[in-house]
């Protein structure tokens, strides 16, 4: 959560330091701030409460009023507030009291209470609510004159997350930075050097990069070199890593958001995440392979992930369980951590993330491996801490996903989920004739999106003007059906703001149906034709209450009431289109409500924090 970005060269650095906050906002955007060193040694620092257009209001009216902005090193931060409200004075960067040690940092310091409670005795008086402020002060009251020597000391003292950016007063052309959970990457470029929270801030600049490990200090100047250090204060050799340009830029491409931009881009991330994974009518996991070898000795595969990437796993257990017949489980990665969930060398663990830099899932990869399971993520964005840390990578190709709700990245998961579980009953020997059906349907799928994207568009659009006033919605299903409606009652009320419940449609009358009064809207996802009977029986039953009902489903009008109809497809695959037009009603609701679709409030792209 929050962004960073870091910058010392021969350049402005206020434009490099806004314009890296504008590439960063998704990770946060409550408040954003910026710490400069000017060109008469000065340390400048301007925060605004709300977005960046905020900060970059406040820059605006500094030169007006004649104000010198010019410098050429300094940090910047868009934060996604934890502790504290969203206010200028919780904004980062925040200061020591003597202004010694200027930081930004995303993470949570969880002895922060303690820690502060000491600085106010020894006469430290903090400025705002925030975790971060002590950081501030403790490296002051430790000052040693050498700030990597004085983060060695102070490091220590702090429990918790921290990715660290840190301006010291006395060098004006130095950055200083320091990891632990949270990510933090270092580069050099021919303008000079550059600290960030995440890849999208630097690729502008070079596509090679310095990955920071827990532990790790770095101290970076503006002359372009930087010097790695351990926890102890020893310098280290550390490897580059070379990031891939994203294959998606980041304009809405003529569409008003880039959620729908998103949305329509689908068919063809389906088909470029699939492309490689096929071939011959077979499916082959390439690198990722390395995860399936001895496919006996998998006992159980168990999809780890959070949000719409835990939906994407309970998809892909039920996708496993009957492609290869390896008994399989989706946990919460969040949940996994606390629980006593049975792993071992037997177990599969499939961590699925779009950002690759979700800090439950990141901190649950890390225990399935403590407890000796075969780890393999499906990733989007390549060079992640996921990605780092997984003992295989599967690769979606959904491209640079902006909006905070995910709709691309989801698809694309849900395909690579398609392949694994069918490459894994490949490689248990299931029926190849069915196997082979299910693969060549797969290609397909791209196509058939194509065809559900533009058929659905006005039925979502005009199912969104009956629902853009309601308070609540229900959304029914069974087996894969139930996936779906967990995605799309996600989608809904993270965008929309109504409020919207996910019901396995068996479970309805076992209490929530108290809840259906005349006029409630219950969406019944009617698509995986085993269990459509069951779940129209489950609708009925809502509408005998006075249910407002709208189904989606790949029967010809199975009721009489509002039908959205999906092409016949391979009944496994009816998640990847089902869930197509629930994006476009979410999308719908929230922009008929006035919604800021791709930034809803209190949300961030990247949540690095447990
Ligand atoms: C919902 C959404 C979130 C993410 C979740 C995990 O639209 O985007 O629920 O799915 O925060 O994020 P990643 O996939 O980056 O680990």
């Amino acid at each position: 959560m929050c962004g960073i970005i870091g910058y010392a060269g021969t350049e402005e650095a206020c434009p490099i330091l806004l314009d890296g906050l504008e590439r960063l906002e998704y990770r946060g955007y409550d408040s954003t701030g910026l710490a400069l060193f000017t060109k008469d040694g000065g340390l400048l620092r301007l925060r605004a409460a709300g977005r960046l257009s905020a900060l970059r209001r406040c820059v605006t009216q500094r030169l007006e009023q004649g104000a010198d902005l010019h410098g050429n090193a300094g940090l910047g931060h868009t934060r996604w507030a934890t502790h504290g409200a969203p206010t200028k004075e919780n904004a980062h960067p925040h200061r020591s009291q003597e202004g010694k040690y200027t930081v930004v940092h995303n993470g949570i310091i969880e002895n922060y209470a303690k820690l502060r409670g000491e600085l106010e005795a020894a006469g430290i008086r903090f400025a705002s609510q925030t975790d971060t402020e002590v950081i501030a002060h403790l490296l002051e009251q430790l000052d040693t004159g050498n700030p990597l020597e004085t983060l060695r000391r102070a490091l220590p003292r702090l429990e918790g997350s921290y990715a660290l950016g840190v301006l010291y007063h006395a060098q004006p052309g130095t950055l200083y930075c320091a990891r632990r959970q949270s990510p933090l990457l270092a580069a050099s470029c021919v303008r000079g050097v550059l600290l960030a929270s995440d890849a999208a801030a630097i690729l502008p600049f070079t596509r090679t990069m310095f990955r920071l490990e827990d532990g790790e200090m770095a101290q970076l100047h503006a002359n372009g070199a930087i010097f790695f250090f351990d926890a102890q204060g020893r310098a280290l050799q550390k490897a580059a890593t070379e990031i891939a340009r994203h294959t998606t830029a980041a304009d809405k491409g003529g569409y008003v958001h880039f959620m729908r931009k998103e949305i329509a881009e689908q068919p063809e991330c389906l088909a470029r995440t699939l492309a490689p994974l096929l071939s011959g009518g077979e499916i082959h996991l390439g690198e990722s392979e390395a995860a399936l070898e001895n496919p006996g000795g998998i006992r159980r595969v168990l999809f780890l992930g959070c949000g719409s990437a835990h939906h994407a796993g309970i998809t892909g257990r039920m996708l496993v369980e009957e492609l290869s017949g390896i008994p399989a489980s989706a946990e919460l990665a969040s949940e996994f951590r606390s629980a006593a969930t049975a792993v071992d060398r037997h177990t599969l663990a499939v961590i699925i993330s779009q950002s690759g830099e979700t800090a439950d899932s990141l901190q649950a990869l890390r225990l399935a491996k403590e407890k000796g399971a075969r780890t393999l993520s499906v990733i989007n964005v390549e060079g992640s801490s996921i990605a780092a840390e997984s003992g295989s990578v599967l690769y979606t190709r959904a491209g640079l996903e902006v909006a905070v709700a995910t709709t691309k990245a989801y698809s694309a998961q849900l395909a690579a989920l398609c392949a694994l579980a069918a490459r894994l009953g490949a490689l248990r020997g299931q029926d190849p004739a069915r196997l082979r059906d299910f693969v060549r349907s797969l290609a397909a799928l791209p196509e058939l999106a194509r065809e559900v994207l533009a058929d659905t568009e006005a039925t979502a659009h005009a199912w969104a003007q009956e629902l853009q006033s309601v308070q609540h919605a229900y959304f029914l299903g069974r087996n894969l059906d139930y996936a779906t409606a967990m995605e799309s009652a996600l989608k809904l009320k993270e965008i929309s703001y109504i409020h919207a419940e996910a019901y396995a449609a068996g479970e309805l009358k076992h209490g929530t149906l108290s809840l259906i009064e005349p006029g409630t809207p219950v969406v019944a996802l009617c698509c995986r034709p085993e269990v459509i009977p069951k779940t129209l029986g489950n609708a009925q039953e809502a509408l005998a209450r006075g249910a407002k009902l709208f189904c989606v489903t790949n029967r010809q009008n199975p009721l009489p009431e509002r039908c959205l109809t999906l092409p016949p497809c391979h009944p496994l695959l009816v998640a990847s289109l089902a869930v197509l037009p629930m994006q476009l009603l979410a999308y719908h609701c929230a922009d008929l409500r006035g919604c800021d679709v791709d930034k809803p409030r209190s949300l961030a792209k990247s949540v690095t924090v447990e």
